[in-house]
């Protein structure tokens, strides 16, 4: 028997493997709105057998995004595209899940690829004040940050209570809180980017106090069998900033809070950060907190083989394998890896006749 194609059970969820497509942003939406892009690439991994799909980082407000070209659900016009490809993604035996974001002082950039400029996009071009817990910038290239007051943050935990509530109506069945990659509610968690001195910086309580806030207003509108992963990044891999310890304690106040999954990643607060980058660099963030903290964890990065996968959730080290760029380049991993692992899944009807016979 297979570990990684063992179904799992999160509240009144069952997902049907243990694989899962990373959120990978595409810089491919117009004011937020998906389109047949994002219809085809989601749509294409869950045919391709994946157990969860997990939509790229999609802003809980214009301000939020990366770039001007992120996908978005801060206004109900958002739902309906959103709704056809979750219909899809489900129709083909997936289960489509959405990142909720906020950039922070890593917002209003530019899509590299568009041959428009690099760094920070001026608000000539479309681009936007960006804010942050401190008035410091990601690094030189990156727009100079305002500080959040009180009504900025009331307002953050309004849109991510809201964007849950459209994510409800457009069909998702997970909703992941993007609290990594040196994005919003990671720069309240590290003291690197976080030197407030209200009853947001400071203390270890003070700087998870933003990402608890957001985790209970979107709790609330959540139904009870809903399940709720938060993406932290496990460490900042520089002195001075969050720490593992950190994560481990974050993550039984998570747990205690209605989070049912931390989807362990690392870094991207820091621009020159050294990081240790290897196959599975990260599964040992993913292994400390389940095994320290009694939380379901995903593990990701360099995850690129199914008996690596197999492996480290047969020796309980996460419960979810999440795969951003071998997805990329092959969108049929699950139905490779079944075969390679000996597992019988079911193909889409079209494509049974490729299905390798044992
Ligand atoms: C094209 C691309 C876009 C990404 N966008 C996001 C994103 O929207 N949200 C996020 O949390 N991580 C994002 N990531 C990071 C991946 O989810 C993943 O954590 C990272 O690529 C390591 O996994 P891998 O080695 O399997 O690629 C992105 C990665 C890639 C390659």
């Amino acid at each position: 028997m297979s570990a990684l194609f063992e179904p799992l059970a999160l509240r009144g969820l069952t997902l049907k493997n243990r694989i899962v497509v990373s959120p990978m942003c595409q810089y491919s939406a117009v004011d937020g709105f998906a389109n047949d892009w994002h219809l085809v690439h989601l749509g294409s991994r869950a045919v391709g057998g994946a157990g969860l799909l997990i939509q790229e980082a999609t802003a809980v407000s214009p301000e939020g995004r990366i770039t001007p070209e992120d996908l978005g659900i801060w206004k109900d016009e958002h739902i309906e595209f959103q709704k056809r490809i979750n219909q899809f993604i489900e129709a083909h035996g997936s289960v489509p899940g959405v990142q909720l974001a906020h950039a922070g002082r890593k917002a209003s950039t530019y899509t590299s690829w568009l041959g428009k400029g690099h760094g920070a996009v001026p608000e000539a071009e479309g681009g936007w004040q960006v804010v942050a817990p401190s008035a410091i910038a990601f690094s030189d290239s990156y727009p100079q940050p305002v500080a959040l007051d009180a009504a900025g943050i009331k307002k953050v935990i309004a849109d991510f209570r809201s964007a849950t509530e459209r994510s409800l109506a457009a069909g998702f069945k997970v909703i992941e809180i993007h609290a990594a990659h040196g994005y919003l509610l990671h720069e309240f968690l590290s003291p690197l980017s976080n030197q407030r001195t209200d009853t947001y910086g400071g203390s270890f309580e003070n700087r998870i106090r933003l990402l608890l806030e957001v985790v209970a207003a979107v709790r609330q509108v959540l139904p009870a069998d809903f399940p709720l992963f938060v993406r932290i990044s496990a460490t900042d891999w520089t002195e001075g900033g969050w720490t593992p310890d950190e994560s481990v304690q974050l993550s039984t106040w998570l747990r205690d809070r209605g989070v049912d999954l931390v989807d362990c990643s690392t870094g991207g607060n820091v621009e020159k950060a050294q990081i240790p980058v290897g196959p599975g660099y990260q599964v040992e963030f993913a292994e400390r907190i389940k095994r320290e903290v009694s939380i379901a964890t995903g593990a990701v990065g360099l995850i690129t083989t199914p008996q690596q996968a197999e492996e480290l959730v047969a020796n309980g080290q996460a419960d979810l394998v999440l795969l951003a760029r071998e997805e990329l380049r092959d969108p049929y991993f699950p139905l490779r890896a079944a075969h390679e692992l000996g597992a019988d899944v079911d193909w889409p009807v079209q494509y049974e006749r490729a299905k390798p016979r044992r």
